[in-house]
């Protein structure tokens, strides 16, 4: 790490924060009762974008299954991706497959200790390569995700968008600066606590804050504004034509390229009327009715998708062999299977909706 100069705030911001994470900080969640990098690194990746009480019964699951970065590591993608099923953000789920066949031929299957060397494996930002590097090795390092920067910018009065090049390099320099010299673990948890459950997006309780005595957004009376917003900007739109091929009680998907949105997962095929006969053809299916269901709008990061969707009531004639590729998955099925949100969600409209009976 690159070594900052000592702020002149850092004995009490850290002092307070340590204190206070001690008392009334988490303790006692699954991740805590171990150092071992594998367990660590795990729960942090999982905790990217996820809240903790979500998080916990996927992070036992996936250790009974995968007790260690070997199994892990030699395992194929697939079950992965499925034991990730509701979680989201599927790309993490493939960075961890793809990091723990690095660590186990790149490293001798011993994780990397050094914050740096963390940072360089796939799907680890410099803020989690440093929770890891704290929380497996209690090593000095500091954090910097969106809770952090949320009390960070609250408590030093910084404006501008945190996501933005110049302030974010700021806030490294401060999040750097405030670093104690002792009980980095404590520390570390207390930001990650503090932002959790104190210093909230909305409503914080400043009451009970132990910066409150520092902070200027608590003095002021602007915790509202910040952190200042993401600026706005219209996202490009896309447009997609997806086809749900179904029985009633099966539907037709296949399994997308690896690479790009929803790589990996099950998805819906593409097209319009004529694919739609194709697809079924192709099935053994006849097609017995098309309806277009209300289209649905996702938001990504960087677009907007519309989807549009053809619910096409099939009749499976004979047995519906699957081919490499598609697979026919029973509607029971869709809360388990690894498909992004947005398909799942189109399901479960399909499953709810009814095409004409039969002439
Ligand atoms: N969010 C990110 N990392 C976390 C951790 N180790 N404990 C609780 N919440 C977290």
């Amino acid at each position: 790490m690159e070594t900052a100069c000592k702020n002149p705030d850092s004995a009490a911001f850290s002092g307070r924060l340590i204190a206070w994470q001690k008392r009334h900080g988490r303790h006692g969640l699954p991740w805590q009762k171990s150092r071992d990098a594998y367990r660590v690194w795990l729960s942090e990746i999982m905790l990217q974008q996820t809240q903790v009480n979500t998080v916990i019964p996927y992070y036992e699951r996936f250790l009974e299954r995968f007790p260690t970065i070997q199994d892990l590591a030699e395992a194929p993608l697939e079950p992965v991706l499925e034991l990730w099923s509701g979680l989201g953000y599927y790309a993490r789920a493939r960075n961890l497959h793809s990091c723990a066949r690095k660590v186990l031929s790149g490293f001798c299957g011993v994780f990397p200790e050094k914050p740096d060397e963390i940072a360089a494996l796939p799907g680890i930002g410099k803020s989690t390569a440093a929770a890891i590097a704290v929380f497996s090795r209690g090593v000095r390092a500091a954090i910097l995700d969106g809770n952090v920067k949320r009390v960070l910018a609250r408590c030093f009065g910084i404006e501008g968008f945190p996501g933005a090049v110049k302030v974010e390099r700021e806030m490294w320099a401060l999040a750097e600066s405030l670093l104690p010299d002792k009980e980095i673990e404590s520390y570390t948890q207390g930001l990650m606590d503090l932002g959790a459950t104190v210093c909230t997006r909305t409503k914080p309780v400043c009451s009970v804050c132990p910066l409150k005595a520092l902070c200027v957004a608590c003095r002021e009376g602007s915790q509202n504004k910040l952190p200042a917003a993401r600026p706005k900007k219209k996202l490009p739109e896309r447009e997609v034509d997806f086809l749900i091929l179904s029985d009633g009680q099966r539907v037709l998907l296949e399994r997308r390229p690896p690479l790009g949105i929803w790589g990996g997962l099950l998805g819906l095929p593409e097209g319009g009327v004529a694919e739609a006969r194709n697809y079924a053809a192709q099935h053994g299916c006849r097609l017995l009715e098309m309806r277009a269901l209300a289209s649905l709008r996702h938001t990504f990061s960087h677009f907007r998708l519309d989807m549009h969707c053809l619910l096409c009531l099939v009749e499976i004639k004979g047995h519906p062999a699957a081919e490499s590729g598609r697979e026919w998955l029973d509607y029971n099925d869709i809360d388990s299977a690894a498909l992004p949100a947005p398909v799942r969600r189109l399901l479960k409209i399909a499953q709810n909706t009814e095409v004409s009976p039969r002439r």
